[in-house]
This record gives structure tokens, C-alpha cells and sequence, in this order.
């Protein structure tokens, strides 16, 4: 199909797809594998394989897509290229999609433009849906604890924007373990209760499991676990060296090919010859892995080509884990 042609989605999505997971305690639904928009979709990528991959993900079911008001390169473009992909194919299905954005980092200059501040979240909330051509969006994050801005500052500034109707719910991400608490404790006093904690996770990033996974269950929230693959570390396409177009291999992109080392790349290799044995590819194995463990409701995976997100998705189709293959990737870890 040409992809100037009206877009009609796959009619089997919601019952072959990749299924879904209630988000905590809410009532709403993530799919298993969501897509982020960190990479890939900025004005240096390839716009038509962008478009290709957010049809061939709604065509899976995938109805959740993450962004950030500073994804792409340059900052914005992922949330202005999504918005015109939103306005050419899926005007009628934005009531089938979950679209969540953030602030926190630096997005422009001066003291308005980083960190907590009201002054920062509302403008940038404002210009992320003009950039999406959105009345709304689903999920809005704090996308980072910011120690100079006070929490209820930070978390007034969310809830009031689920009450001016412009986000449906509000998340946040990497924030401390005692930071979490307490904004889960001002969000539910100023009755907009958090929905979602967003954090790395991976066979390579285990730190939440501690904390952060024990709070958000005790108090309801779900959580979306980010970078499933290590940003690529975890799938074979290193064990070789750097391939060209490998984000690694990028001088925009964020994985730096020095965080390549011999010794990561043999603990690598011993984690491909696992998966090879489960039957499956090492970034299956990965993102099974991510969601053995119950509390993690969706992950969401970055991909730079269709055939990588036709990859992921089947990663559903694979079998349980053994104990003993859970403890020898542990100890790859
Ligand atoms: N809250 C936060 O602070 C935060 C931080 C980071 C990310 N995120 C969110 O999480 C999303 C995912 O992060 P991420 O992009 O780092 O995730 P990731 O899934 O760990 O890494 C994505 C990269 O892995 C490679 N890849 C994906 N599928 C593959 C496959 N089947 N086989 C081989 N390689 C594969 C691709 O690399 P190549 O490009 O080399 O092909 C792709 O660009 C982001 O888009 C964003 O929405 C949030």
C-alpha cells in the first residue's frame, strides 16, 4: 500500500495484537510493548520508515506512544513529525490511542526551560500540543526529580493540568524512591492521583526492583519500564563491532560506541547464546525478561526499522522462563 493512500488499520489488532495490562490500579489499559519516540522519529531520520513504524505498531495493537517535548533531533521534531503522521492517517483514531509527553529536561534557554517549575510545565505542555496538533494528551510526566523546585510546586502544576482538561492523567519518571513518595502522597491530597512511574529497565538495569517497584505497588501505581534493550546493547547487533547507522555509531544519539567494551560484548555474547537456546533473538529474550516481572505493565521500545518492531512484538510468542535461565542472566546482569 502506498502510504498516500487513506490508512485503514489491521481489523485483527485487538485480538492478535500484542494484548494489554491494566496500568496499576486504574482502569486503564497499556499494551505490552508501547513505542517511544526518543530516536528515530526526529528531523535527521528517515521520515517514511517513521511513518511505516507507528502504522505497522497501531496495526499490533500498539495504542500507547511515548514522547517527550525534547525527543528528536533537533528537540521537538519527534513531537512536530508525529503530529503531522497524526493528522494525515489517525484522525479517527485518536480514541484508540494513549499519547504521553514530559518535561523536565532542558528544552530552550534561559531559566524558564529545565527543570520543576509551574512556569516551565505549563508552557511546555502548551507547546507539545500544538506540536502534536492535540486538544490533549493522555499521560503528562515530570520527567525528572528537579531538587530546586519544591514537590508541590512540581505536582501543582501536573494536577492542574489534568483539571484544565490537557492531560487525562499524570506519571513521573526517575524520580528518587523518598521523591516518589511524597509526589504520590500531594498528587492523590490534590485528588489527581499519580497514574504511572516511568524507569529504566533491563537485563542491564535492575536498580528499580528495590524501591521503586515495591512503592508503586503499594500505592497502586503502574509501572513502564524504558530502554528494554539498553538503547541496543541487549540484541546481537554488537557483537561484531559497530554497524553503520547503529545508534551507537550516531554522533546525535545518546549511546556513546566508548559504553562498547570487550567485557560488555562477552557478557553480551553469553546472554545471545541463552536466547539462541529459549529459540528466540536476544532482544526477544530482553524484553520477555522485562515482562516476567508482574509489576512492569508495559515497556516501551525504541526502534529504528519495522523489521526490528516486528521483531519485538514477537517476543510475546516466546515461553516462560526457566528458573535456571533466570538465574544465569541474572548473573550476566
Ligand atoms: N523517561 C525517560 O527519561 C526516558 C529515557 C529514555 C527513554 N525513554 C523512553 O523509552 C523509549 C525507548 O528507549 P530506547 O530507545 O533507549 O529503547 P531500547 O528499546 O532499549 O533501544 C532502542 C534501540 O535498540 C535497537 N533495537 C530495537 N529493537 C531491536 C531489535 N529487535 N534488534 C536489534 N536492535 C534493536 C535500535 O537501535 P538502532 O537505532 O541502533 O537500530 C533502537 O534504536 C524512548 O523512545 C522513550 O520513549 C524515556
Amino acid at each position: 500500500m502506498s502510504h498516500t493512500e487513506k490508512y485503514i488499520p489491521n481489523p485483527q489488532r485487538y485480538t492478535d495484537g500484542v494484548g494489554y495490562n491494566y496500568c496499576g490500579k486504574s482502569g486503564l489499559q497499556l499494551p505490552k510493548i508501547s513505542l517511544g519516540l526518543w530516536h528515530n522519529f526526529g528531523d535527521v531520520d528517515d521520515a517514511d520508515e517513521a511513518l511505516k513504524m507507528i502504522k505497522h505498531a497501531f496495526d499490533n495493537g500498539i495504542t500507547h506512544f511515548d514522547l517527550a517535548n525534547n525527543y528528536g533531533t533537533p528537540f521537538g521534531s519527534a513531537e512536530k513529525n508525529f503530529g503531522r503522521i497524526l493528522k494525515d492517517h489517525f484522525s479517527s483514531y485518536r480514541d484508540e490511542m494513549v499519547i504521553s509527553t514530559k518535561a523536565g529536561h532542558e528544552m530552550w534557554a534561559g531559566p524558564y526551560g529545565d527543570g520543576g517549575s509551574r512556569k516551565y510545565l505549563m508552557a511546555s505542555l502548551e507547546q507539545s500540543l500544538k506540536r502534536m496538533k492535540l486538544d490533549y494528551v493522555d499521560i503528562f510526566y515530570s520527567h525528572r526529580y528537579d531538587p530546586n523546585t519544591p514537590l508541590e510546586e512540581t505536582m501543582g502544576a501536573l494536577s492542574d493540568m489534568v483539571k484544565q482538561g490537557k492531560a487525562l492523567y499524570v506519571g513521573i519518571s526517575k524520580y528518587p524512591e523518598d521523591k516518589a513518595r511524597e509526589a504520590y502522597r500531594i498528587l492523590k491530597e490534590n485528588g489527581t492521583p499519580c497514574l504511572i512511574y516511568q524507569g529504566k529497565y533491563s537485563i542491564f538495569s535492575r536498580d528499580i526492583e528495590r524501591e521503586v517497584l515495591p512503592l508503586a505497588s503499594e500505592h497502586g501505581i503502574g509501572f513502564i519500564g524504558f530502554s528494554p534493550l539498553a538503547q541496543g546493547m541487549l540484541s546481537d547487533k554488537y557483537l561484531h563491532g559497530i554497524p553503520e547507522n547503529s545508534r551507537a555509531a550516531h554522533s546525535y544519539g545518546f549511546l556513546q560506541s566508548s559504553q562498547i567494551t570487550p567485557e560488555l560484548v562477552a557478557r553480551i555474547s553469553k546472554l545471545n547464546d541463552i536466547a539462541a537456546q529459549r529459540g528466540q533473538t536476544l532482544a526477544q529474550m530482553a524484553l520477555a525478561w522485562c515482562l516476567h516481572q508482574k509489576q512492569v505493565n508495559s515497556v516501551i521500545v525504541g526502534t529504528s526499522s519495522v523489521k526490528q518492531l516486528q521483531d519485538n512484538i514477537d517476543a510475546l510468542k516466546t515461553p516462560d522462563f526457566t528458573d535456571d535461565e533466570l538465574w544465569r542472566i541474572g548473573e550476566l546482569g
